[in-house]
Order: C-alpha cells, then structure tokens, then sequence
C-alpha cells in the first residue's frame, strides 16, 4: 500500500508530496517537529507533543500553519490512510518559503508536513539484553529546549554509535556531564541506588516520554534526582536507560567499553518499561 502524506492542505501519495526548494527549513534548518507515537491506531500523548510544539514555534517566533483542531483531524486521518496500527507520526512546521534572505519574510506562510511511518516501538527484542551507548562532545547550539530540525550534531552523533556498534551516543557538555542522547533522555541509577536524571532546561529537550515516566515515577512513589550526572558516574552506575517516543524505556548495558552493573538491565528499569508499556498501550491490568 502506498503511503499517503500530507503537506500544505493536501494528502497526496508519498512520492507526490513535495515542498519548495527555496523552503526555509531546507536552506536554514529554520523550522521544528514533533515524533508522535502511534499505538494500537492511538496517538500517544498528543497532548504533551502539541503543547511542545507550541512552545518550539513560540521560541521561535513562528505562527502555527494551522489550528491544534485541525492537526489532531488530519493527524487521525493519516492514520486511517496509511491503516498505521503501529509506528510514528511525523510533524514538520518550517517558516515557509520565500527568496533566500536569513531575516524572516514579512508575511510568512508555514509549511506542514505530516507523514505517518509504521514501526516497531520499544522494540522488545532489544530489552533482554539491553542497548550500548557510546558518550561524545555535545557540540549543539544553546536551545536545546526547542525542537529544531537542525540536527546536524545529532545525524552525525547517531553516525558515530553506529560506527561503534552502539545504539546511541550520549552527548557530554564542556564539564563533563552528560547532557541526552542524541534523541533521547539518558537516566541512571547510580551506585548509591539513587535515580538521576538531568533536569529539563535550555540544556536538553524536555521529553514527552520523560515527563511520562516521571509521572509514573510519581504514582509509584519513588523518589529522583533532577541533576546533571558525570560520565563516570554513569560508568558506575547500577542501572541505565534511554526515554524516547520511539523506544520507550530501554535500558543501556554498556557505556563505551564498560558495562553498566552486572550486563544485564536493572530491575527497575524493566519494571519502568514495564509500567510505561502498559500505559501506552491502555492496558494498566
Ligand atoms: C535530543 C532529544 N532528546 C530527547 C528526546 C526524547 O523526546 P520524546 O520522549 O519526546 O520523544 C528526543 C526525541 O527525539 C530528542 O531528539
């Protein structure tokens, strides 16, 4: 079956759905997206991803293409379309087309992108043994809070982990803390058992999955901190994972050559994983 996309207004076949060669996100990475997983036909937290959505367009000055209404509409619609049971759906806004000038253009016209891509989530098969994660130099921009399109470190970031034989690379700022992963939240449990993560400023992209996890983190009573975290604290840590839209809660088992705890993912990782699959699937027994 042929995908179906839909840009500006139209749903067209994947191969028709073109934008402007003079679109802002093209020449300038001037625009920003959103990964919203899709289960069993549901989205999961639309909520959480158009209010981010909102706020990276309110960053950046940029008015919405369309009304949050309309989006959810279409964003259903290209579920039905692509019969998408399982995957994510992809939302990009650019601040439009116009002649190639770095000011904006006096009367901006948004493009919208949207396609929909089915997909394994949290992929299970990586849970019994875990993911390895490398750990390079954070080279990005200062508002890692919005989600831009301009992911240059982060192409080249994931290209490095894969070359490494790794699933992810966690990026470190210039003190020796580890900011996120490339596309993900990084979390430990250090030696002392207790749970770290870094708190959500302008320093990392606040993570729907994250907010999600601590949410259930909250119900279950079990305390964190919010605080950045060395590279050899994660080394010696007891427990490791990643939060994402796309892999849930997958746990980390080695960082660069070391192994995190015994090898295996921790308990509580897998029973966050557990918890949180649950909740994305509807299905809290
Ligand atoms: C840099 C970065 N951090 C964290 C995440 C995880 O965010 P979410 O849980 O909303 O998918 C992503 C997702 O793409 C990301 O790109």
């Amino acid at each position: 079956m042929a995908r179906v996309a839909y840009v500006n207004r139209r749903f067209l076949p994947l191969p028709a759905a073109r934008v402007h060669i003079e679109d802002r996100g093209f020449q300038f990475a001037d625009g920003v997206y959103e990964v919203i997983p899709v289960q069993e036909g549901r989205l999961i937290e639309e909520a959480g991803h158009m209010d981010r959505l909102g706020r990276s367009l309110h960053e950046l000055r940029m008015p919405w293409p369309t009304t949050r209404r309309v989006m959810a509409l279409v964003m259903r619609e290209l579920v039905r379309r692509n019969r998408l049971r399982e995957g994510i759906i992809y939302l990009q806004v650019t601040r439009g087309s116009s002649p190639r000038d770095f000011r904006f253009p006096p009367d901006p016209a948004p493009t919208l992108v949207i396609t929909a891509r089915s997909q394994v989530l949290g992929p299970q098969r990586l849970v019994e043994d875990g993911v390895g994660v490398i750990t390079i130099p954070d080279i990005r921009w200062k508002r890692r809070d919005i989600k831009s399109v301009s992911l240059l470190p982060q192409v080249l970031g994931k290209q490095r982990a894969a070359e490494a034989g790794a699933y992810e690379a966690w990026m470190v700022d210039e003190d020796g803390f580890v900011t996120e992963g490339t596309s993900s939240n990084a979390w430990i449990v250090n030696r002392e058992g207790v749970l770290v993560t870094r708190q959500a400023n302008h320093m990392i992209l606040r993570g729907v999955t994250r907010q999600a996890v601590l949410r259930l983190l909250a119900e279950e009573g079990r305390g964190l901190e919010e605080r950045p975290f060395t590279v050899d604290e994660a080394y010696q840590a007891r427990e490791a994972f990643l939060t994402s839209s796309s892999n849930y809660v997958m746990p980390v088992t080695r960082i660069d050559d070391r192994s995190v705890g015994n090898g295996k993912p921790g308990s509580l990782v897998l029973k966050l994983r557990d918890l949180y699959v649950a909740y994305a699937t509807g299905r809290t027994s």
